[in-house]
């Protein structure tokens, strides 16, 4: 039987569920239109089977039993089949209509000017550096790896820096990076990465996701990001549940298998899940707003990551995040203030194309803003990988 309004896929699923041995629902790839041809597996077509195993928060198989099986975690069961979320556009059609053509970074005449400027003395040494940190951002890691990224506050650009590093972390490796949005409450992280839809979240995979499960299985529920990478929305955009701290431990932990880096997009701190991923995560990055209150609140962040017991400042870069180009506060200051419990700064400079909203397109960004986002991946993959 058929719904009638043309969704096959909910049809054949609606269809698997009624057998006996189901439990799961159909992969984000198998949609009439996939949105951009996978990588590096290939979308899987294939339903991912769901085995009566769900992976614990603590890092192991678990059964699913009741006796074993954590409480709240629901389980795929036949009685409770994984009901088969809808396909959402991330923004209305309309809207992103008016947003209009990007704008690039760069001044015509800056753009200009650096072609010259490239020409100069000074183009041996900006070589020699960005060997350097390409050799950082390639490192081999042995096993996945987890970047935190959050702030005091909301709207600073946790998702703008989220997305750059998940974009140049894909670009420079060649094994798969996943951006992970832990932010349930309407974040941009899909818009941000160029997702037009979105279907699985973060909850869902809690769900789903089994030991005996293949990358390939496992992509079938992500979003592929244009560029190149992975995209795990938190939510469908709607007003719904926050994500709890079981879920995001049972995602990350589960996901770091498959993934060689995780970019998670946090919610602000001091929420429970923030705090539970800046304390779990091996790298994280802190974006601090260009503003007095901004730079104070931050300071409060790296004193808290002190006290933690397993010196999480070490592993933590701050990124200096200028929103406006009206900000009087003094750069070299702020740096300084911040710099102060001995933590490295990353100044990400006010960009047009950043400024406007919307899908980041990388060929947009002012050069500046690429150095940075370039130089701020190399600070963390650095402590990223020097973390056992
Ligand atoms: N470097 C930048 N240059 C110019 N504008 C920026 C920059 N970084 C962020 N912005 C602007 O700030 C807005 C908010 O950024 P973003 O959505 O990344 O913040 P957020 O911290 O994730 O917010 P929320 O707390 O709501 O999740 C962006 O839409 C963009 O307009
Ligand atoms: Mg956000």
């Amino acid at each position: 039987m058929t719904t009638g309004d043309g969704d096959w896929q909910r049809d054949l699923v609606r269809e698997l569920t009624d057998g006996p041995l189901s439990g799961g629902g159909a992969p984000q790839s198998a949609d009439p239109e996939p949105q951009t041809e996978a990588r590096p597996g290939g979308q899987s077509e294939a339903r991912p089977e769901v085995r009566p195993e769900v992976w614990s928060e603590r890092g192991s198989k678990a059964s699913d039993s009741p006796q074993t099986r954590d409480p709240r975690i629901p389980a795929p069961t036949p009685s409770s089949p994984a009901p088969v979320p809808e396909t959402l556009p991330t923004i209305d059609p309309r809207l992103a209509m008016a947003l209009g053509r990007p704008r690039h970074g760069d001044s015509t005449a800056r753009r200009a000017g650096a072609g010259l400027r490239r020409l100069t003395a000074s183009a041996g040494r900006e070589v020699a550096e960005q060997t350097r940190y390409a050799e950082e951002l390639q490192q081999p890691v042995t096993t996945g790896r987890v970047v935190a990224v959050t702030s005091i506050r909301g709207g600073v650009g946790k998702s703008t820096v989220s997305a750059l590093l998940g974009r140049t972390l894909n670009h420079y490796r060649q094994d798969p990076v996943l951006t992970l949005e832990a932010d349930a409450a309407l974040g941009t992280l899909p818009v941000r990465m160029g997702a037009e839809s979105v279907r699985w979240s973060a909850g869902d995979l809690a769900r789903i996701l089994t030991p005996a499960m293949q990358l390939t299985d496992v992509t079938g529920y992500l979003v592929p990001v244009a560029d190149g990478g992975w995209l795990l929305p938190a939510g469908q955009g709607r007003v719904g549940a926050p994500l709890d701290v079981a879920t995001y431990r049972t995602v990350t932990l589960a996901l770091r298998r498959y993934f060689a880096v995780t970019v998670v997009d946090c919610e602000t701190l001091p929420g429970e899940v923030a705090r539970t991923a800046m304390d779990t995560a091996h790298a994280r990055v802190v974006v601090a707003p260009m503003t007095a209150e901004g730079v104070h609140g931050t300071r409060q962040v790296l004193d808290w990551l002190a006290s933690l017991p397993h010196s999480a400042l070490a592993s933590t870069v701050v990124a200096l995040s200028a929103a406006t180009p009206d900000a009087t506060l003094d750069a070299e200051a702020a740096v300084a203030h911040l710099r102060e419990p001995g933590v490295t700064v990353v100044a990400l400079p006010y960009d047009r194309h950043l400024a406007q909203g919307g899908p980041i397109h990388t060929a947009k960004l002012a050069r500046d803003t690429r150095d940075a986002a370039v130089r701020l991946a190399a600070e963390v993959m650095r402590r990223a990988v020097r973390v056992r």
